[in-house]
């Protein structure tokens, strides 16, 4: 049965793509990649594959290509930005190459959410401090209803994908304390990364301030606290 990979790049470094991932890459005849969250370095590093920038292609255009190619014998690799598991648009695709009888095999990248957490230097789960992270979005063009609201309450650690253009709706439904730290980090990993740091009160205009428009991640909890959370020690180190 013919296989098809789809693949996570990571978040931005291009070293942040598997050793898997880059294998698969190397050998790509047809290379359907997300170009606006795809390191280029990539994309250029297999200049033998037919190349198609998945932005504004159809969803059956692009199976199209991919049943064709791997039909006729060609490695068809679908390279999506971070992992692909975290809004990667998935399932839909995958259920069009299974109908097609194609094999797909899934190999895993760096997401967005772990590059940040390195890049700013925080740990999102924190012993006394949050034991939980809520990954979300906020309602918009493609979501109805979202649940901001009910899990700022929680008093866990929040991480908001997708919101960048809606960052101070996103700050007015925050039912947590407006001193509660945050963060928004955009293009996280990448060499124009910015990292604005504040509190729910402040940190939509500091981040609007400092430029900061698209392609970002607001990370909402006390794990964020630049003077540090008051932690106590995991039962891992005695
Ligand atoms: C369609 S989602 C894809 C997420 C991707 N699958 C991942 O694991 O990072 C795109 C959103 O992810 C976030 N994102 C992706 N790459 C990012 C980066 N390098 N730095 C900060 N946020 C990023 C932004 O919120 C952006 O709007």
């Amino acid at each position: 049965m013919p296989t098809i990979y789809i693949v996570g790049a990571g978040c931005g470094d291009p070293g942040l793509i598997t050793v898997k991932g880059k294998e698969i890459l190397d050998r790509a005849n047809v290379l359907i990649y997300a170009g606006s969250l795809v390191n280029p370095e990539l994309v250029d590093a297999c200049p033998a594959a037919e190349k198609y920038d998945s932005w504004g292609m159809r969803l059956a255009e692009m199976t199209d290509i991919m049943i064709a190619a791997a039909q006729s014998g060609k490695t068809v690799v679908r390279l999506h930005s971070g992992d692909p598991a975290l809004y990667g648009a998935i399932i839909e695709q995958v259920v069009i190459l299974k109908e097609a009888g194609i094999d797909v095999e899934r190999v895993p990248g760096v997401s967005s959410f772990f590059g940040a957490a390195a890049s700013l230097g925080i740990q999102y789960t924190l012993k006394g401090v949050s034991e939980s992270v809520i990954i979300t979005r906020p309602a918009g063009k493609t979501l109805d209803e979202d649940q901001i609201a009910e899990f700022s309450g929680l008093g866990q650690t929040m991480v908001v994908f997708l919101g960048t253009e809606q960052l101070e709706k996103i700050v007015e439904k925050l039912q947590c304390p407006r001193e509660t730290p945050a963060a928004v980090i955009y293009h996280a990993t990448w060499p124009d990364e910015k990292i604005v740091r504040g509190t729910v009160a402040d940190i939509a205009q500091k981040a609007r301030a400092a430029g900061i428009e698209k392609t970002a991640l607001i990370i909402i909890g006390e794990v964020v606290n630049p003077d540090g959370p008051s932690y106590t020690n995991s039962h891992l180190y005695g």
